[in-house]
């Protein structure tokens, strides 16, 4: 096995719902440094392979690695522990937390006291919160969202709250990034903007994959891609080798998804 580059890999990885295949022996590698894309229509499975990626799905069959560890069986929350990330295809942020508070539940995994206690009045919670704090505004001024701290989502434009959603997945210094449709909701200055962050957030040691439906955003950040249909990889390659696949080309004219 490789071990000078870490990866996240999943192998031949099974998914069913009632006799309802959704994914069928998937083999992936996502490495650290590069920013994978997942693509495919509708329905062909992207999203429930992040469910099995975080442990929110248990694949039927398969197995699941970061960097050579077993992640197999672990719930989600204990894979955020390790690094591993995601934002959702739904913006799911807190309504009765401000911006920067919601953020702050992001970093949490990297204080001893956990977030809960950012909110108690302890000595050690006040000189915790004061470094989530700064930690929160970091990530959110490095989404141009700074002025909008103190707001609740709920006054936020849909895109912004995505913004916001991306602020706290990236705030704890994640090992993985998994992004299910970023750009979702986002206008276009706004999805340039996410473009340049996550240009921007790409390093060496991140694992970064991003699902999106955006053509122009996968093609230009992304350094490979992976082209799924009905729960299987049908393509994978750099941006140009999967343009110029004659079963993507097929898929992507002959789907009303896109
Ligand atoms: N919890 C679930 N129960 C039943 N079917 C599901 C569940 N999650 C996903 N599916 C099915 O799996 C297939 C793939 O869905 P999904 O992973 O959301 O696709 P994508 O994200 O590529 O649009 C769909 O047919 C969907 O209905
Ligand atoms: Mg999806």
């Amino acid at each position: 096995m490789n071990v000078a580059v870490k990866a996240l890999k999943g192998e031949e990885i099974s998914l069913s719902f009632g006799g309802i295949k959704v994914l069928q022996g998937l083999d992936v590698e996502f490495r650290a440094g590069e920013i994978t894309g997942l693509i495919g229509p509708n329905g062909a499975g992207k999203t429930s392979l992040f469910n099995c990626l975080t442990g929110a799905y248990s694949p039927q069959s398969g197995s699941i690695t970061y960097a050579g560890d077993v992640l197999d069986g672990l719930s989600p929350a204990a894979r955020a522990t390790k690094g591993i990330v995601r934002s959702f295809q739904h913006v799911a942020l807190s309504p009765d937390l401000t911006v920067l508070e919601n953020v702050m539940v992001g970093v949490a995994r990297n204080f001893h006291a956990g977030w809960v206690h950012a909110f108690l009045p302890t000595l050690r919670a006040r000189n915790e919160q004061a470094a989530m704090r700064a930690s929160a505004m970091d990530a959110l001024q490095e989404l141009g969202l700074a002025k909008v701290a103190d707001k609740f989502p709920t006054e936020l434009p849909p895109g912004m709250q995505r913004l916001v959603e991306i602020a706290r997945a990236i705030v704890g210094k994640p090992d993985v990034l998994l992004l299910d449709e970023p750009a979702a909701g986002l206008n276009n200055s706004e999805t340039r903007d996410l473009m340049r962050s996550l240009k921007n957030l790409a390093a060496t040691d991140l694992v970064m994959v991003v699902v999106e439906h955006d053509m122009d955003l996968v093609m230009s950040i992304c350094d490979r891609i992976y082209v799924l249909n009905f729960g299987e990889i049908v393509a994978c390659g750099s941006p140009q080798q999967v343009r110029n696949n004659d079963d993507v080309v097929r898929i992507y004219l002959g789907s009303d998804d896109d």
